[in-house]
């Protein structure tokens, strides 16, 4: 598929990933409409999209909301749905938050898609965090799945969801499952988004990194134009053939390399190492990378951008587009999600 002049939309557009997309799309020529209405607790920011801002159509709705979403699914040649709750923290302290973000306004969105756009093409931003503790490395699509948190087992459910309707030819899905993202436009004052954008913030902010365990934890981080690339060649395919694709980074790094290398980058102090804290203990997953033969065998797709670069090149936005990212007055910002479950509207406590 060619995108020029062809209709987009890109859910989740004014987050990280999804707006580095949606300035793609632009610069390929596509007529980009972006479906988000910035969540609170995720990494929306209309500033994200500045570059292209007089360019995008914004509909700033939830994809579960279709109502609103009539009219532009039924113009529309193809969605990139990045739309999600990242945080796998959020998700073990408010799981009915991840469950209407993950999973519900998911299903409600393809239903809608179904129905206005029958067979359309859709690719959707799954996790490698659906494979859980890995069994073996690298971690290739057959691994089995096993999630140790709610989100993976909420963004597993939405996977199938795209795969069971493009294998019964309502839609034409594949998912792309996503290791450790960094770049430009990451959320730096979002806390619990991962340690990727807890280093950059620290070592923007020349605060000392903290590397929990022994740092040996292995992890394969992959640039976001990478990602994106990966996303473009797979929508512009012939065939989709319904299925999962892996998307890593270009080689395995332990947890303190990675830090040792942001801090370098960014001329902060050497991080120290210290215990696990509590909340991340049992979500933990140990050593991950990824096998991503598949992607390269299918779509000649590789990671090309080496962390030391990729880093750099993500300070250097950051630091130049700081204000925008981060209160200077808060360079440790906390976590103000709240949310009541069904239990808790009950009049009942909440619960993990
Ligand atoms: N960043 C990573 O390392 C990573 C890794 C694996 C998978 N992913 C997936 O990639 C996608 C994008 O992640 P990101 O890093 O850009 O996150 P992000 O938090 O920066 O962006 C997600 C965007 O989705 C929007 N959103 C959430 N729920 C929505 C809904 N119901 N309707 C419309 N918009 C909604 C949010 O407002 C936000 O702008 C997510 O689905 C995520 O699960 C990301």
């Amino acid at each position: 598929m060619n995108f020029h002049r062809k209709n987009i939309i890109v859910t989740g557009g004014l987050g990280f990933i999804g707006s580095n997309l949606a300035i793609r799309l632009v610069e390929l020529g596509a007529r980009v409409t972006i479906v988000d209405p910035r969540i609170q607790g995720c990494g929306g920011n209309l500033y994200n999209i500045a570059p292209v801002a007089s360019e995008v159509g914004i509909v700033p709705h939830s994809i579960g909301e279709t109502g609103n979403l009539l009219t532009i699914l039924r113009s529309c040649d193809l969605i990139f749905n990045l739309a999600g709750e990242i945080s796998h923290i959020h998700s073990m302290v408010l799981p009915e938050r991840d469950l209407q973000i993950n999973t519900l306004d998911q299903m409600r969105f393809l239903q809608a898609c179904v129905d206005c756009a029958p067979g359309i093409r859709i690719l959707y931003a799954g996790t490698r965090q659906v494979y859980g503790v890995p069994e073996y490395l690298p971690v290739d699509e057959q691994h089995p799945v096993n999630p140790v948190d709610f989100n993976g087992v909420h963004k597993y459910a939405a996977t199938q969801y795209h795969l069971m309707l493009s294998r019964t030819g309502h839609l034409d899905a594949a998912v792309l499952r996503l290791t450790n993202v960094y770049g430009p436009r990451i959320a730096l004052d979002v806390p619990c988004q991962g340690f990727l954008s807890t280093y950059l913030r620290k070592a923007l902010t020349g605060q000392t990194l903290e590397i929990f365990g022994d740092g040996r934890q292995l992890r394969d981080p992959v640039y976001v134009d990478d990602v994106v690339e990966a996303m473009v060649r797979v929508a512009a395919a012939d065939r989709l053939r319904s299925r999962s694709y892996n998307v890593g980074g270009p080689e395995p790094l332990s947890m303190a390399d990675v830090a040792a290398a942001t801090a370098r980058a960014a001329g902060a102090p050497e991080p120290v190492f210290r215990d696990f804290p509590e909340e991340r203990k049992g979500i933990d997953i140990g050593s991950y990378y990824t096998d991503s033969t598949l992607l390269r065998e299918h779509f000649d797709w590789r990671a090309r951008t080496r962390f030391d670069e990729g880093v750099a090149l993500t300070l250097a936005y950051c630091r130049e587009h700081l204000p925008h990212y981060l209160d200077p007055n808060d360079p440790n910002p906390t976590c103000k999600l709240t949310h009541k479950s069904a239990r808790e509207r009950a009049g009942a406590p909440a619960a993990v």
